[in-house]
């Protein structure tokens, strides 16, 4: 595998600057943000009177703290454009996260928030490991959703060749892949093994395709996971992180010379570590509740936004910019079964240890008298022990066992044939809740 990390020389200085050059600029920008909160946007005006905060009070960087957490039903109170810094004539872009439920929250773009997104995805696309000249295939979807239009920017400001795909087509996804022979592509991870099934289904091994590099986010994603698509289809998976309500994608990319969770572009988000129930800030290295403050955004400038996602800030490596681990699992997707919290990411590294499960799956939460129930609905790989009912019996209990011992809570297994499981286009569902049913 042609593998090729960016030289010094090719990353923006302040990707390699010292760490107190890094706050130094930090600390500027977030009291600028601050006062522009405070001045424009009615919220944050009045959430700051009400903790007794000022922008004037904010001397050092941890002096943030002090002030107010900002929530997605706080946005969703504002819908659609309350919470906007600047008037709506001067928003040039808008986006919406993708809520399941009630009104999405909105985002909004000046023309100089766009510029800053496509700087920052082709940073994060050269981290990855692509350079002016490559072919990116961007199957994320397009539309309000950040992915596709993100990725589509910051390749092209990046000097890249631009394939907007978008998401679905399974078929056309697999011809252009091996027409127009991309070294990149942009996607979810959970979509990117439906492409693998796709090329399989046609006689083509994934393994033989142009690609170098894929860029993978949207949704959460184990280490595990990350082994079988490299392995599948012979290439460097990274991870891509953002959300709608920061810019969309390119807040954090993993550096493909260490691969070692991603970097957070700091000089432009500002990461906390919160705990969840009494909002205190962590020390670096504590697991916690990731909180953003936006450093240069000017349509929505965001100050303390709770990400629900769980996760801890580790040193820096590749950059002088902190990183986040991997992230496994949202506040919100946790599962509580009979008193165990249960993340989807447990039971995905544990199935993925064997090598009869394939990485489809479902976790069915019911209910049975007072009692809540765990299944595992999962595929086995196609060929595998079609015949032999004992050895899905021994299979079935072999998971049973393993999610027993290492995440502490007795669930059921129901092995499924290949292809039973529905595939996603976009962010995988991976929990079916019956109890309310
Ligand atoms: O998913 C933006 C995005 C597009 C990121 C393409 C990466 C690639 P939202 O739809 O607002 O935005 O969803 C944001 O998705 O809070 C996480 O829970 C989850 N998420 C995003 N990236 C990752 C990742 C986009 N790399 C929510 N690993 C976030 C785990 C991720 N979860």
């Amino acid at each position: 595998m042609n593998r090729r990390a960016p030289e010094k020389n090719e990353l923006d200085p302040i990707e390699t600057a010292s760490r107190d050059e890094l706050h130094a600029l930090q600390l500027s920008r977030l009291k600028k943000t601050l006062a522009v909160c405070y001045e424009n946007v009615a919220h944050y005006r009045k959430t700051f009177d009400e903790a007794g905060v000022h922008p004037d009070d904010l001397k050092s960087l941890s002096d943030l703290g002090n002030f107010p957490l900002l929530t997605k039903q706080d946005l969703r109170e504002h819908y659609p454009f309350g919470m906007f810094a600047v008037p709506r004539e001067q928003v040039v872009r808008i986006h919406a996260s993708s809520g399941t439920t009630g009104k999405p929250s909105v985002v909004g773009y000046t023309r100089a928030d766009v510029d800053l997104w496509a700087d920052l995805m082709a940073r994060s696309i050269r981290a990855a490991g692509g350079r002016k000249g490559d072919i990116v295939h961007v199957a994320f979807g397009y539309g309000l959703f950040t992915g596709g239009l993100g990725a589509h920017y910051g390749a092209e400001r990046l000097g890249c060749t631009v394939v907007p795909m978008g998401g679905g087509q399974g078929a056309k996804q697999v011809q252009l892949i091996r027409d127009f022979k991309p070294d990149i592509i942009a996607v979810t991870p959970s979509y990117m093994l439906s492409l693998a099934e796709e090329f399989t289904k046609q006689g083509l091994d994934p393994a033989d395709t142009s690609l170098r590099i894929a860029m993978h986010g949207a949704e959460p994603w184990t280490n595990k996971m990350r082994a079988e698509i490299e392995r599948t289809f012979d290439l460097d998976a990274v991870d891509l992180y953002g959300l709608s309500e920061i810019i969309g994608p390119g807040v954090a990319q993993e550096c493909i010379e260490t691969k070692d969770g991603p970097t957070v572009w700091e000089d432009h988000f500002y990461p906390e570590i919160i705990n969840s129930e009494t909002g205190e800030v962590l020390p670096d290295g504590e697991v916690g509740e990731l909180v953003f403050t936006s450093l240069t955004k000017q349509a929505m400038p965001i100050v303390r936004y709770r990400t629900r996602d769980l996760t801890r800030l580790l040193p820096a490596t590749a950059r002088s910019m902190r990183r986040i681990e991997k992230i496994t699992g949202r506040n919100d997707d946790m599962m509580i079964i009979r008193g165990v919290n249960v993340f989807p990411s447990q039971i995905e590294e544990l199935l993925l240890k064997d090598a009869c499960l394939a990485p489809h799956y479902l976790l069915e939460i019911g209910k049975e008298g007072p009692l809540d129930t765990l299944t595992i609905k999962v595929e086995t790989r196609p060929g595998v022990h079609q015949d032999s009912p004992d050895d899905r019996d021994r299979c079935a209990a072999k998971l049973v066992e393993a999610v027993k011992v290492c995440v502490g809570v007795t669930t059921r297994v129901e092995l499924m044939e290949p292809s039973a499981i529905p595939r996603s286009m976009g962010k995988a569902q991976r929990i079916v809740d019956k109890r309310q049913l």
